[in-house]
């Protein structure tokens, strides 16, 4: 059976922005894994996006299918884009272009280079498109929207806007513990329904028209959706697609752990 893939940065003006990028120079190695490449984005480049997505960093198993978004926050974010009826037309892009080690200081994080660059990515995907809401997923990328609505271009261009709780925010706030989990996802789908009612009117060129319908205060069935084949690179094997966990930093210690992400196919795939 054919299968579907995304063939990648094929056309202008993202064959020159995946060409020539920013690296350690505005990216300091101390705030960002440099020594894994930059990542740069998932879904539609040919302006067929009706969303954008503003995510943060990427993690583990984004730096070795080099698509952002793909583990667990990626199938929320699918579900709550269903919720706007958006299947396939969306596109998504991250603050950093590396995955974050420790903090990043106030600094880097205004660095005119690396700001210049994602407005860069904005411009192509914003002017002149078509996109018509645009989420982004905690506090750096509401900083990102901010950076580039600063911007002659950004002021221009007004998509509807919504700035979410990030999607794994429960977890990393949790701390391990059931109950301030069970709080904070309650919290977080709170926050994204007051998302959905600001804009669901607004997306009227849905890929699959649905009434408006609300989280409950629990994650439940069917509110985590696989991510579609067609955001993947070519051949990439179908377990990478499943679930997460496939992938592992591990290491005695930290320089250990930043230099190894180990691989472990998961169970069933073999005999
Ligand atoms: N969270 C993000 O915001 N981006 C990613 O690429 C992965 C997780």
């Amino acid at each position: 059976m054919p299968q579907p893939f995304d063939p990648g940065y094929v056309a202008e003006p993202f064959l020159t922005l995946c060409s020539d990028y920013p690296g350690a120079d505005v990216y300091p190695s101390q705030e960002f894994r440099v020594e894994w490449g930059p990542i740069f984005h998932r879904g539609r480049l040919d302006g067929s996006a009706r969303v954008l997505v503003l995510g943060q960093d990427p993690a583990q198993h984004e730096t070795i299918v080099r698509r952002i978004l793909v583990g667990e926050a990626g199938r929320r974010v699918q579900g709550l884009l269903a919720r706007l009826g958006i299947t396939t037309s969306y596109v998504f892009v991250n603050t950093y272009l590396y995955s974050v080690y420790g903090s990043v200081k106030a600094a880097t994080r205004r660095h005119p280079a690396l700001v210049d660059y994602r407005n860069r990515w904005l411009q192509a995907l914003l002017v002149g498109q078509q996109v018509e809401a645009v989420i982004a997923l905690g506090q750096a990328a509401d900083g990102a929207w901010a950076a580039w609505k600063a911007t002659p271009q950004g002021q221009a261009t007004k998509p509807a806007y919504a700035a979410v709780t990030h999607p794994t925010q429960p977890e990393s706030s949790a701390g391990g513990d059931r109950t301030r989990l069970a709080l904070a996802t309650a919290r977080m789908l709170r926050n994204w329904n007051a998302a959905l009612q600001a804009l669901h009117p607004g997306l009227t060129h849905p890929d699959a028209p649905v009434p408006l319908a609300l989280y409950g205060d629990a994650w439940a069935e069917g509110d985590r959706l696989p991510i579609p084949a067609i955001d993947y690179p070519a051949g990439l094997p179908a377990w990478m697609r499943d679930n997460d966990g496939w992938a592992a930093r591990k290491g005695a210690d930290e320089t250990a752990k930043r230099r190894n992400i180990t691989l472990t196919v998961s169970k069933g795939v073999v005999a």
